[in-house]
């Protein structure tokens, strides 16, 4: 009897911490979810659309202009009526990698699923359970979007998705293409899926999708995308002087963890995307990322390389302000980015070399230099810094005259531009102004 008490007691307390074991284990199994969960959606960059502050993580609401009208993120916590609480993890991964909505409704491809597409059955999970376990639910409607009927049906994105977005399992194919090495693998991996660096960084066709989504179509993939927001997204290609010919891997994995390196610091979409995306993502993924990104061949193999010439700071330290914006230039200017052109690097960038100065777009600099820039603090660099907005100090043409100082100078031998582009670019300043958060100065 004792023995059968003892051994029925035995078996309660065994049976008790063996579910309070396997409860653990699940408990476990879930936290470590979550966690791989919420890295994946850095590495993704949810936040960068999902969440508008005053609103809470991942309430939406961000506003997207298109020229049919505007749609606004959605709300993606698990609130079951306001967010997607009531999603399933294949609706789930239906809408993330496929562009579907749950009620059967097309998204819109501000929503980057063509790039998602690649993502794997194991990232999609863990990201499926920190969506549902790990982020509060907001209790508040995402705006509804303001596209006059009868476009507002989604019919055409219904075709634009059949047309230009990849099946999930056409996507993974590509994925599993044969790479060099683990760390291009991996890098290839991230840039290409969750990264979704080409839905900036890659030209876009007549109906806004993307004219390549990865390296294996070819080199358009990365070669320069056109101005989002006003500014200009670079080739990430070792393309000579427009590229990223000439930055190193640490250069590489330095910029995308903090922002800034010797070579340029980031501005506009860039600065959201390090801010909520890559910064937060390990030294082994962000060295994967720079390899990949390094073994890109060039999209413009005709471009010489960018040698720096001391003729403009020679001038200059002479005293000599005869060419067009050196006098704008130095009295303006080069306290911060110096004569010669280098900068003060990691605080003030350098113009010298800096690929940003060389494109053929000349949007980013007129913008950076009517509205100035501000790089916020990082967790692995937290000092911020800020370049004054000149749109109230100087002329369009004064504007002009000093962005083409800058892109002829050091070397950079970059085309001119006019007052005309200058006041052109001008109209759509005061609204990238106030997406960025900037209050003009005067
Ligand atoms: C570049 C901006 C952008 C990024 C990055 C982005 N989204 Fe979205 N997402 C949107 C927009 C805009 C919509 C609404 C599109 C529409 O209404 O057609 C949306 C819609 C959704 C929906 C549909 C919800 C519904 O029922 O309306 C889900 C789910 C979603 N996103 C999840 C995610 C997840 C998870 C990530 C990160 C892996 C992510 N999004 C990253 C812009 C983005
Ligand atoms: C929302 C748009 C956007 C996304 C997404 C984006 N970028 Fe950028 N990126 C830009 C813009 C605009 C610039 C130019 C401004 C600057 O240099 O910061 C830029 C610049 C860069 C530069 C510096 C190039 C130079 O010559 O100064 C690097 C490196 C870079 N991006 C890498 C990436 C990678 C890797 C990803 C994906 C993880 C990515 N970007 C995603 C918009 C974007
Ligand atoms: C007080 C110091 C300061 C002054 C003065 C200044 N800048 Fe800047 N500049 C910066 C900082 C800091 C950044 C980086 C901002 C960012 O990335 O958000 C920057 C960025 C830039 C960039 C983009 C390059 C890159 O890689 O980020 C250009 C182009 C530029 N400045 C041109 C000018 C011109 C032209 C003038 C004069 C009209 C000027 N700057 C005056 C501090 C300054």
């Amino acid at each position: 009897m004792t023995y059968g008490l003892f051994s029925r007691a035995a078996f309660f307390s065994a049976a008790v911490l063996l579910t309070g074991f396997v409860s653990d284990l699940h408990a476990e199994d879930t936290n470590a979810l979550v966690k791989q969960g919420q890295y994946v959606a850095e590495a993704s960059d949810c936040s960068a659309c999902h969440t508008v502050s005053g609103r809470g993580n991942f309430a939406g609401g961000m506003e997207f202009k298109l020229p049919i009208g505007s749609i606004y993120s959605s709300n993606i916590t698990p609130d079951a009526t306001h967010g997607i609480g009531a999603y399933s993890e294949a609706e789930f991964s239906r809408a993330v990698r496929e562009g579907v909505r749950r009620d059967g409704a097309s998204l819109y491809p501000a929503m980057p699923f063509p790039s998602y597409a690649r993502m794997s059955d194991a990232d999609i999970h863990a990201l499926y359970v920190y969506f549902m376990k790990g982020v509060q639910p907001v209790d508040q409607p995402a705006p509804s979007n303001r596209i006059a009927w009868p476009l507002s049906i989604r019919l055409p994105m219904t075709i634009w998705r059949a047309v230009f977005s990849p099946s999930i399992r056409a996507a993974q194919k590509d994925v599993m293409r044969s790479l060099p090495n683990d760390g291009i693998g991996r890098g290839a991996y991230l840039v290409e899926g969750p990264g979704h660096c080409g839905a900036c960084h890659s030209p876009r066709g007549l109906a806004m999708q993307e004219k390549s989504l990865s390296n294996s179509s070819g080199s358009l993939f990365l070669s320069g995308g056109a101005p989002i927001d006003g500014f200009v997204p670079t080739s990430l290609r070792q393309d000579q002087r427009t590229g990223l010919a000439g930055w190193s891997e640490d250069d590489i994995v330095q910029f995308l963890a903090t922002g800034r390196n010797r070579r340029g610091e980031a501005f506009g979409g860039m600065t959201d995307a390090i801010f909520h995306g890559t910064q937060h993502l390990t030294d082994a993924d962000l060295h994967a990322m720079a390899q990949y990104l390094l073994s890109l061949q060039p999209h413009n193999p005709a471009l010489s390389a960018w040698r720096y010439d001391p003729e403009a700071a020679s001038a200059l330290q002479a005293g000599d302000v005869s060419a067009p914006g050196a006098k704008v230039y130095v009295d303006h200017c080069a306290a911060c980015h110096r004569s010669d052109g280098r900068g003060y690097a990691p605080a003030f960038p350098p113009l010298a070399g800096n690929p940003v100065l060389m494109s053929d777009d000349p949007a980013s600099l007129v913008h950076v230099v009517q509205s100035g820039a501000v790089l916020p603090g990082m967790t692995r660099a937290p000092s911020a810094f800020a370049m004054p907005a000149y749109g109230n100090m100087l002329s369009s043409q004064q504007i002009a005259d000093v962005v083409t100082f800058i892109r002829k100078a050091w070397g950079n031998n970059a085309p001119p531009v006019t007052a005309a582009t200058v006041d052109e670019l001008k109209k759509t300043a005061p609204e990238m102004m106030r997406k960025q958060g900037i209050i003009p100065l005067n």
